[in-house]
């Protein structure tokens, strides 16, 4: 009885055009995922991933998950995993990895995670799915928190997938390096975002970016990522034209991870990320403003000597 009720029910999403929304979007609701696990061959076409940092994240997993995830660690091959801290894995140590998590090309993956809204480590395993590969990848609004809040079941259950072949292809498109925004400093080609709090930003931020926080991205009241139309508010009111080429960063490139969804949500169409974040730029433009000190003080001393000593 229950799978005719499961089937009308599906039948009724079908034609009412819910699938086709849900193909659109990079994000989807917890009803949402709760209606399409019960698709027939779900496990063919899609995988469930809880996402989070090192071994710790995988101890939370195994206490309680939405059933049939697998757990993903999003700092995999990461030389630090801390939230202000990760490096991205090496192209074939990251392909073996999904492959053998029984990841393929084609599987359609939807990210959550347990961080308060669900845009964190989603965000980053959002970012490197795309910087790795060409899945379709939908995040959960809200996370595990609000799958948990409309009272969905949670498994303690283990699911292995058998191994698959994940081929990883680099699409360099999504990444910027220190030496590409030294050089946009000058050029001023690309559109550069700082997804920091404010106050991280007033401390010192990138020649020219504009801040769009990510602690402002979300809906204490719904515990959901704002709405679309809000989020292109508050994107469009800072003056970024959305058909420019933009560059997203933070602290680290967690945060800028979850800011060029969103402005991927609001229409964007070329946004990239840069890696090193304020943790490298902040450290290497000191060092190459010491360098030009001690440039210049050699200089000053020469001269000095030249003038006295001649
Ligand atoms: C990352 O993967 C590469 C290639 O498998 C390996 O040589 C390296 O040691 C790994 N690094 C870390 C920090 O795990
Ligand atoms: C950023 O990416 C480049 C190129 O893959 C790499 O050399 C560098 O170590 C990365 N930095 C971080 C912090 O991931
Ligand atoms: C901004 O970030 C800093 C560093 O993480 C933190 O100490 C501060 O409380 C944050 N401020 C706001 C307004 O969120
Ligand atoms: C962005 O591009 C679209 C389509 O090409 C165009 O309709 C729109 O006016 C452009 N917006 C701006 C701010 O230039």
């Amino acid at each position: 009885m229950l799978r005719y009720l499961l089937f009308a029910f599906y039948i009724l999403h079908f034609f009412t055009g819910i699938n086709a929304k849900i193909e659109e979007s990079v994000l989807i609701s917890s009803r949402e995922l709760s209606s399409i696990r019960d698709e027939p061959d779900f496990d063919k076409n899609y995988r469930i991933i809880e996402a989070n940092f090192g071994p710790k994240g995988q101890d939370n997993f195994g206490k309680g998950h939405i059933p049939g995830a697998i757990y993903v660690d999003a700092a995999f091959n990461s030389t630090k995993l801390t939230l202000l801290e990760v490096s991205l894995p090496i192209l074939e140590a990251w392909q073996s990895y999904l492959g053998s998590l029984g990841i393929s090309n084609d599987h359609q993956l939807i990210i959550y995670d347990r961080s308060e809204y669900g845009f964190k480590q989603s965000s980053r395993l959002f970012y490197l799915i795309k910087l790795f590969g060409k899945n379709k990848v939908k995040v959960l609004n809200g996370g595990f928190n609000d799958w948990v809040r409309n009272r969905f079941d949670a498994s303690t259950k283990i699911q292995k997938f058998s191994d698959e072949i994940y081929i990883a292809s680099f699409n360099p498109k999504l990444l910027r390096l220190y030496e590409n925004i030294i050089k946009n400093i000058e050029t001023n080609a690309e559109i550069l975002v700082d997804a920091r709090n404010s106050s991280e930003y007033e401390n010192g931020h990138i020649p020219g970016a504009f801040n769009v926080p990510y602690n402002e991205f979300f809906d204490s009241k719904t515990g959901l990522l704002k709405t679309k139309q809000e989020l292109m508010k508050m994107v469009l009111n800072e003056g970024i034209d959305l058909n420019e080429s933009i560059i997203a960063y933070c602290q680290s490139g967690i945060r800028a991870s979850s800011l060029m969804l969103v402005l991927e949500m609001v229409g964007a169409k070329k946004v990239s990320v840069y890696n090193g974040s304020w943790f490298e730029y902040s450290q290497r433009s000191e060092d190459m403003l010491d360098k030009i000190i001690t440039r210049l003080t050699k200089f000053f001393d020469s001269l000095f000597n030249f003038v006295l000593f001649k």
